[in-house]
């Protein structure tokens, strides 16, 4: 009980501290250069023609700032914003109360979208089209259908797994943009400017080796600027800097190029037990036992933006990277074995 207390508690916190770090308009958002000219576009044209703006789609690996930017789309449009999230919505009527409960130019969030069941997603395909749902009542003989008029209101989804979206609903989206990491210098502006708003004192080396380390990602890097924070406190006079920074990090096993545990863990798995791939995700999954779909939303788009390992219609496969990384030499296959797949999972590309 006290245990339960406790991490509802900290994640409470942990939330609290999030929005306290959300930036709240186009102009305090560093980084995702393009992705912001275009929202911003997107915001000044519809809102000079007083018009709701039209629907909107985000997506992106974890913690890069969809919900923050569906925030600032709000903000600098000047209209109130409703979240939901894709599971969430079970049936038809959980979707017709949050449509008929929004007024004229809101936006509604969806996150998650990718998760949405199917039923609820065809309902969804008439209120972003025509502003309307045909929702039926009763069942059997006596059963009917009653269309309710919805006010023009803004999806705005978003998706960790783009790939994942039916195709009917991906092309509703007037604008589909996708997010991705940051650079090391884009997020040390993020540290900073957070350091400032949580009253952190630090350096600007400490801030750089924060960034470098936090797998081009904003919301890991506030997290591990509170841990930095909290070692040097302890273990200094509570200032940031280069050396503070780097310690910290390194208790946490995340090594100098930024690779945590679960992506070397991914990676020794691939070189070591399957002789560097190609291998299923499932098989994958097993052997490192963690979720097959976190391993794709999370883990993996990095590894591969870093180069250490590839998808291929075989499964996934080790870089040179990789074997480098754990100071081994890469086995040279015979080529028949890689005619054969590594399982039976489907492919996704
Ligand atoms: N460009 C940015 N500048 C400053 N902070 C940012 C930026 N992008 C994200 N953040 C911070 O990172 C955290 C995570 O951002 P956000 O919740 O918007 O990510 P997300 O893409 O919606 O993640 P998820 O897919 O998990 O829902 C927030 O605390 C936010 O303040
Ligand atoms: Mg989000």
């Amino acid at each position: 009980m006290t245990e339960r207390f406790i991490t509802s508690t900290l994640n409470r916190k942990d939330e609290e501290t999030e929005t306290t770090l959300r930036p709240q308009s186009f102009d305090a958002f560093p980084g995702q250069q393009k992705v912001k000219t275009r929202m911003e576009i997107y915001v000044k044209a519809a809102k000079a023609r007083n018009e709701p703006l039209g629907h909107l789609l985000l997506s992106g690996p974890p913690g890069l700032g969809k919900t923050t930017l569906a925030y600032i789309a709000a903000n600098e449009k000047g209209c109130a914003i409703k979240t939901a999230s894709g599971p969430v919505i079970e049936k038809p009527g959980d979707l017709a109360g949050l449509l008929t409960s929004l007024n004229e130019g809101d936006i509604l969030f969806i996150d998650e979208i990718h998760r949405l069941n199917t039923t609820v997603e065809e309902y969804l395909y008439s209120a972003m089209e025509d502003f309307f749902i045909d929702i039926m009542i009763d069942q059997g003989p006596g059963s009917r259908s009653v269309r309710l008029n919805i006010p023009h209101f803004t999806l705005v989804g978003a998706t960790t797994r783009q790939g994942l979206l039916s195709a009917p609903l991906r092309t509703r989206f007037a604008l589909s943009l996708r997010l991705d990491y940051y650079s090391a210098d884009e997020l040390a502006e993020i540290v900073e400017r957070s350091a400032g708003i949580l009253g952190v004192e630090i350096d600007h080396d400490g801030a750089y080796e924060i960034a470098r380390r936090s797998r081009g990602t904003p919301r890991i890097a506030n997290n591990l600027l509170r841990w930095t924070r909290d070692y040097a406190q302890v273990k200094g006079k509570g200032i940031v800097d280069y050396k503070h920074a780097s310690e910290a990090l390194s208790m946490l096993e995340i090594d100098d190029k930024g690779l945590d545990e679960m992506d070397k863990r991914i990676l020794e798995t691939i070189v070591k037990n399957f002789k560097g791939g190609p291998v299923g995700i499932n098989s994958l999954a097993v052997a490192i036992s963690e979720e097959a779909d976190t391993i794709e939303d999370v883990y993996e788009p990095f590894l591969i933006q870093e180069g250490y390992m590839m998808r291929t219609a075989q499964g996934r496969v080790a870089s040179d990277r990789a074997w480098d990384l754990f100071g081994l030499q890469k086995i040279e296959k015979n080529p028949s074995v890689k005619k054969g797949r590594a399982d039976n999972t489907p492919d996704l590309f």
